[in-house]
């Protein structure tokens, strides 16, 4: 018996062992904390993470987006200016250099200020991507906008005018195309990099749906296109809702250099809307049946309250004559 309980005693001991020391060590040691920083862009993390010949060069281009955010934007002018981003940001843009320009319906309430000024300055910079970009022998495909939309008081018009332009409440699925949807798709909301997956039917006479090949085409298309150019297809998010921790998805989606270093992925740059927004379809789309679930949840109380009132009452009566 002493013995038996000395075992016990040592077992529990090793069992707390791993759970509070070695896990929570083998865990820091293998994902670094990354802290983060309220979705507000202003290089801090950037600088700090730079090499030291990058660090000049990063504190100069976040100093004058700073003083890029202090002018007043006109909005009216920066309308006219826009036409230069329409050009490549319209409904049915084609790829170009491998991902297809989102639409900016909703950009001004989904994107933060001081990124999109970023954004317009350097989209590589802004994007936190400009490794990729060394020696400038390959260009980003935003990255023609430096030339064409230059000048301080232009991109604070333009950036007035995007955040102006508020085209009414943005739905959760509508951030997510606009923000991810270009790279990721999203089986389970039947999204793919091209939009929604059109509804096509079989041929009767062959019972092949041509459309629907048609259309997997385009997809695959699409997807070797992507690949190419972030040198790998980024992951379907139909699940990353329950397979990541909201810290992870916070601070990953605000700069994804902080949690894999090297990382194909640019930095999104949403404000607190549009992240919400972001997190709230794929929580619809993780977890489909998650209000399914809460509806049947009185009715199963419901049911348990009766079946106990009925299982009473027969046994009171089987009871009754045995007494
Ligand atoms: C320009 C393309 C692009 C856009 C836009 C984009 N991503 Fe990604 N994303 C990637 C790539 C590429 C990877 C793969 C990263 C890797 O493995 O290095 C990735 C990976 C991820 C991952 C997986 C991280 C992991 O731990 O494996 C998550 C989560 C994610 N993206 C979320 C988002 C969300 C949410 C949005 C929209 C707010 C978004 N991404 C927008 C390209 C993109
Ligand atoms: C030469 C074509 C081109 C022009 C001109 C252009 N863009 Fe883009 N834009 C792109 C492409 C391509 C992407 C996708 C880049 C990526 O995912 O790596 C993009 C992405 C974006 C994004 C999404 C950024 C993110 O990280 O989620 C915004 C916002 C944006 N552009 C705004 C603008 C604005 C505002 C202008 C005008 C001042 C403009 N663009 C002009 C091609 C263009």
């Amino acid at each position: 018996m002493n013995k038996e309980l000395k075992i016990l005693g040592i077992v529990a001991a090793f069992t707390l062992l791993l759970y509070w020391g070695v896990e929570p060590f083998a865990h820091s040691q293998m994902h670094k904390h990354v802290e983060g920083h309220g979705l507000v862009y202003d290089g801090t993390a950037d600088i700090e993470e730079a090499s030291k010949d990058k660090k000049e060069v990063k504190k100069k281009f976040w100093s004058e987006v700073k003083e890029i955010a202090k002018l007043k934007g006109d909005a009216t002018a920066g309308e006219a200016t826009f036409a230069m981003c329409a050009g490549c940001h319209m409904d049915g843009a084609a790829n170009m250099g491998g991902v297809t320009p989102p639409s900016l319906d909703h950009a001004g309430a989904i994107y933060d200020k001081n990124f999109l000024i970023a954004l317009i300055k350097d989209p590589a910079m802004a994007t936190n991507v400009d490794h990729k970009y060394p020696n400038g022998d390959m260009t980003h495909p935003m990255g023609s906008i430096t030339t064409m939309v230059s000048a301080p008081q232009d991109i604070a018009n333009v950036v007035a005018y995007l955040k102006a332009k508020k085209a009414g409440e943005v739905t959760p699925k509508e951030a997510f195309t606009e923000a991810c949807g270009r790279c990721h798709a999203n089986r389970y909301g039947k999204l793919t990099q091209l939009g929604e997956i059109p509804k096509t039917k079989s041929n009767i006479k062959t019972n092949q749906d041509i459309d629907r090949m048609k259309y997997d085409q385009k997809v695959a298309t699409e997807q070797n296109a992507l690949a190419e150019y972030l040198g790998k297809l980024p992951p379907d998010l139909s699940i990353m809702y329950r397979a990541r921790s909201e810290h992870f998805l916070d601070t990953f989606i605000e700069n994804p250099q902080a949690n894999l270093k090297g990382t194909a992925m640019p930095r999104t740059g949403l404000n607190h809307e549009g992240f919400e927004k972001v997190m709230e379809y794929l929580a619809e789309t993780g977890d489909p049946s998650a209000p399914a679930r809460a509806m049947a949840g009185p009715w199963v109380l419901l049911f348990f309250f009766i079946f106990t009132i009925l299982a009473y009452l027969w046994k009171q009566s089987q009871w009754r004559d045995l007494h």
